[in-house]
């Protein structure tokens, strides 16, 4: 595959960005893809190499790229304004379609990322509850806020970042995915604002509730007082309309959402969640600032967001995205797990809905450390190689993950399969 261009523009990158890219997930060995322009479920790169893509801007685009009812809702905006600085109608319907799809949503705030609404959602757990400890599942991913940003990557007792205190992290408590009953020790041991957790994690492999789990954990919450957190930036609206609480039956307290929330390609993040909550962000309820949450930023709910958000959320609301992208979810992880088995490779898919996680591991894990202990990461790392020369990009090497979009079909499914097979046939027995 010739790759020269993002060869001599990572040569560029490198001396001015470290890495050479604005996001370490996106560095590929030896040196990243460049992209040049996207359409629908596939990316085209600097050397005019087409790609089907498996990574749809970090899960964000449920409809794939520039889908036309995204393309005549920017254009629509665009010359009204881009940012007033002050409040607007956009910004109030995009507030009402978000309380109207989210069934724990009673109020929300906007932010401008997932990290951001994550710290925000914290920060409002602790004041409600007065509590300072919070658990977080390993190898849940909320973006990279300091407090959240422990047990994310295995081994899961290392420090994640350097120049993170001991004071912003000691009060973090990780938490096993699917096992209630160490959780219920843990609760019973330290009094918890929150448990924060993505539904189905997502970087952490797309690995799947067990039946109950979130049912289980909602009931420890209530139990302990402590405040049930979904981060359904990943979640929301891809396995719903209403997210995965709408999907499983689970009503959390406090929802932050994100990525797809924003229709794509803007910067977005939001927390809601239940009135006597939200409403301790309102400076003109609680006048004494040491009683109040601060929440706000300079773009938060832009009318450009507000516009095209408001718009692609009434396009999730009519429903016709989920049969089709969780049908081909759930044929990508059938006809994967049976190459898998036909060749004898110690491998497993994962996942729920159009989120597919694939695990070289000899058991099917049921969390992040499972799916780490034991894991074949070189064979992973070889089948991430052989996926993108093949001209198909998925997310992350160590443990290759993917999301379906709208624009995806089954001829697309199909050919994932096929050299997935090509790939089993050259390992078979490892
Ligand atoms: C579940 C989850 N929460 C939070 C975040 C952070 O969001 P952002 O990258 O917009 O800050 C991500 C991003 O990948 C995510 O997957």
């Amino acid at each position: 595959m010739e790759t020269e261009n993002s060869r001599k523009l990572y040569e560029r990158a490198i001396k001015v960005t470290p890495a050479g890219v604005s996001y370490a997930i996106r560095y590929f060995e030896p040196y990243p893809i460049y992209i040049k322009r996207a359409s629908g479920c596939r990316v085209y790169d600097v050397d005019g190499n087409e790609y089907i893509d498996y990574w749809v801007g970090h899960g964000a685009l449920i409809m794939g790229h520039n889908p036309p009812v995204m393309i005549k809702a920017l254009k629509g905006i665009i010359e009204v304004g881009t940012h007033f600085g002050l409040p607007h109608e956009y910004e109030v319907e995009y507030a009402e379609q978000v309380v109207k799809m989210v069934p724990s949503a009673e109020m929300v705030r906007f932010t401008n990322s997932g990290t951001e609404a994550n710290m925000y959602a914290i920060r409002l757990a602790r004041a409600y509850t007065k509590r300072v400890k919070i658990g977080k599942m390993e190898g849940g991913w909320h973006g990279g806020y300091d407090a959240l940003h422990v047990a994310v990557n295995y081994p899961f007792e290392k420090p994640e970042s350097a120049g993170l205190t001991e004071g912003a992290t000691k009060d973090t408590i990780p938490l096993p995915f699917n096992d209630l009953e160490t959780i219920s020790k843990i609760m019973r041991e330290n009094e918890l604002a929150c448990i924060i957790v993505e539904p189905i994690l997502g970087a952490g492999g797309c690995i799947p509730p067990e039946d109950g789990f979130l049912q289980g954990l909602r009931e420890l919450c209530n139990d302990y007082d402590t405040l049930l957190i979904f981060d359904e930036v990943i979640t929301g609206f891809r396995l719903s309309p209403g997210g995965a609480q709408q999907y499983y039956g689970v009503k959390p307290d406090i929802t932050v959402l994100g990525k797809a929330v924003g229709g794509g390609g803007l910067s977005i993040g939001a927390i809601c969640g239940r009135r006597d909550i939200m409403e301790l962000i309102d400076h003109t309820k609680y006048k004494d600032k040491s009683e109040r949450v601060f929440h706000g930023g300079t773009y938060t709910a832009n009318p450009l967001v507000s516009y095209v958000g408001t718009i692609m959320l009434r396009e999730y609301e009519k429903g016709y995205i989920y049969p089709h992208i969780n049908k081909l979810g759930e044929k990508l992880r059938n006809e994967l797990e049976e190459v898998f088995e036909k060749y004898n490779i110690d491998a497993h898919t994962t996942g729920d809905g159009s989120m597919v996680g694939i695990h070289f591991t000899k058991k099917k894990p049921r969390n992040a450390r499972e799916a780490n202990e034991g894991k074949n990461e070189e064979l992973a790392k070889e089948y991430h190689r052989f996926l993108l020369e093949n001209k198909i990009i998925m997310v992350k090497p160590t443990l290759p993950h993917t999301f379906i979009s709208y624009a995806h079909t089954e001829k697309e499914i199909q050919q994932i399969i096929e050299v997935t097979e090509e790939f089993a046939k050259k390992h078979r027995g490892k």
